[in-house]
């Protein structure tokens, strides 16, 4: 529980730092079409003043020609013009010349700034560009990682939800195995020592009481029967070596004929589909555990008259219902708060899902019971 919190926490740091820098990236690519907008606004006026300039210095380019022109005519025609007018002509075209020069001048400095400013443009452009490419590539990373990390958050409660189930069957185990230990050590066990011990005693009185010996021969005989018979109980309540030989229906009719020595219940077992079917063994075992389970469990609470098993055996499927008459039970709210000591159900319902089968469990107090299991039979 604790790794998962500290994960969820990694997860959500990573998101919003991630989330962060999406948020830092925008802002970049923001100023960055500012900027480029301004620097686009500055080329258009630029551009404009250029022409202006490209037009004064035409302009001046002809009047320059014209005022070279009348000074060249002043010149020749001396005669004709006075000095005054010689050096009016020479002032004006030298003024023309200055301006001319200076327009040039601008002309070129305005061509410069222009360069400039288009490749700052041109840079500006690629950062606004990068911006963008990087926006949509953290969007998805960010995506991936909700998506992706969430999944993983999810897969881990599943590992630990199985890695809890898990415990839950080596408790289940370990509970059997004590369970298995103590009907041996309260029978067998008991019975044995029980008999070592009327041994030593016939031992003693063999020359004494020949006929109280015979006697307790015979009381040991049966002691060691019924021992016996305990033992095979246990061994197959363990794993039923009739089931491997037999299958399943003569293993479910020996284990009724048990139980039915046991209670006055009436148990009654319908099979459908084949009496001497064999099925893979571990579905053998799942469907005698079912009816085990089940039937200990009529026998312990139901307090029912009749019970009927029905086993349906179809071609690519077991069905199986299991129902009594006996006082029923509140499913849900027996699932729900499932005793850390009931393993019954949740061990049916277990060993149904591992094998792709469906259980469902129908009962009401005072109702009676229903178990219908479906378990696909595969290859
Ligand atoms: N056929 C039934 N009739 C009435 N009550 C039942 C029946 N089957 C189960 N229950 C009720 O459901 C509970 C849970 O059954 P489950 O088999 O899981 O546990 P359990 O039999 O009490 O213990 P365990 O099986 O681990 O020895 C039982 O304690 C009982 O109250
Ligand atoms: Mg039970």
């Amino acid at each position: 529980m604790q790794e998962i919190k500290q994960l969820d926490e990694a997860i959500r740091n990573t998101i919003s730092a991630v989330q962060k820098g999406r948020e830092d990236i925008m802002s970049i690519s923001g100023s960055a079409r500012q900027q480029r907008d301004e620097l686009l606004a500055k080329l258009v006026d630029l551009k404009g003043e250029i022409l202006d300039v490209i037009t004064a210095v035409d302009r001046l380019e002809r009047e320059e020609k014209l005022a070279r022109i009348h000074l060249m005519e002043v010149n020749r025609n001396f005669n004709k013009y006075t000095e005054k007018d010689i050096q009016q002509a020479y002032e004006e075209a030298q003024h023309i010349q200055l301006q001319l020069s200076q327009m040039r001048e601008r002309e070129a400095q305005h061509r410069q700034r222009r360069d400039q400013l288009e490749i700052m443009v041109r840079r500006v452009n690629e950062t606004v560009e990068r911006a963008k490419k990087l926006e949509t590539q953290v969007g998805m990373a960010l995506e991936l990682i909700s998506g992706g990390l969430q999944g993983v958050t999810v897969k881990l409660d599943e590992i630990q939800l199985r890695q809890q189930v898990s415990l839950r069957i080596i408790k289940a185990q370990e509970e059997e195995r004590l369970r298995v230990a103590r009907e041996i050590h309260d029978g067998p066990a008991q019975s044995m020592a029980n008999v070592v011990l009327r041994a030593e005693i016939c031992e003693k009185l063999m020359s004494v009481e020949p006929d109280k010996v015979r006697a307790e021969l015979h009381d040991l005989k049966d002691m060691v029967k019924e021992s016996l018979q305990e033992v095979r109980k246990i061994i197959f309540d363990l794993r039923p070596m009739v089931l491997d030989d037999l299958g399943i229906v003569p293993t479910l009719r020996r284990f009724i004929a048990e139980l039915q020595k046991r209670t006055d219940m009436n148990i009654e077992l319908v099979v459908l589909g084949g009496e001497e079917q064999r099925l893979a063994s571990v579905l053998e075992v799942a469907i005698f555990r079912i009816v085990q389970e089940s039937l200990n469990n009529i026998y312990k609470h139901a307090e029912a008259k009749r019970c009927v098993i029905k086993l349906e055996i179809l071609p690519g499927r077991i069905n199986i219902s299991i129902a009594d008459n006996g006082r029923g039970f509140d499913t849900e709210r027996t699932m729900q708060n499932m005793d850390v000591d009931c393993f019954g159900l949740l061990g049916m319902r277990e060993r149904v899902e591992l094998l792709d089968g469906q259980i469902k469990i129908v009962s009401k107090p005072e109702k009676g019971t229903e178990i219908h299991v479906s378990i696909p039979i595969k290859g």
